[in-house]
């Protein structure tokens, strides 16, 4: 997911920022962690995940000359599996929070036929 987001914002943007995974294994810290999920559902969530952090954190440095990382946490508890991930991008602000859950809100341009795909 992060490899299909990052060819969309090199395409879109020429730059994109590196990942930085760490894993945490609570249980048994020596061992990788594996997990039983439907693998198309967790790329989509990571994908649009992704893509939003990506573009945050490009148009939030468009002066600066080093993107910073972004950074995913991948930690497994007693009974739950959870995915933390972070960029330094702009934020949301508190009172815009609510409107994320909404599918259809975007702050996205409108894409346009023919001009080589959808932005970020
Ligand atoms: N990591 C982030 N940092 C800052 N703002 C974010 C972040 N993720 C989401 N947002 C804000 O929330 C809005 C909604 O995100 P959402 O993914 O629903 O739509 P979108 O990225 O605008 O378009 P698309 O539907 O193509 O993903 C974004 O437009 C952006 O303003
Ligand atoms: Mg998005």
């Amino acid at each position: 997911a992060y490899n299909m987001a990052k060819l969309l914002c090199d395409k879109y943007y020429m730059a994109s920022p590196d990942l930085e995974i760490e894993e945490v294994n609570a249980s048994n810290s020596q061992q990788p962690i594996s997990i039983v999920y439907v693998p198309s559902h967790l790329y989509h969530m990571l994908f649009e995940l992704f893509k939003n952090a990506m573009r945050a954190t490009v148009e939030s440095h468009e002066n600066s000359p080093r993107l910073p990382a972004i950074k995913v946490m991948v930690a497994l508890g007693q009974e739950d599996l959870s995915i933390k991930m972070s960029d330094r991008g702009m934020g949301v602000p508190l009172r815009k929070i609510e409107r994320l859950f909404s599918y259809m809100y975007s702050t996205a341009p409108t894409p346009q036929l023919g001009t080589g795909g959808a932005p970020l």
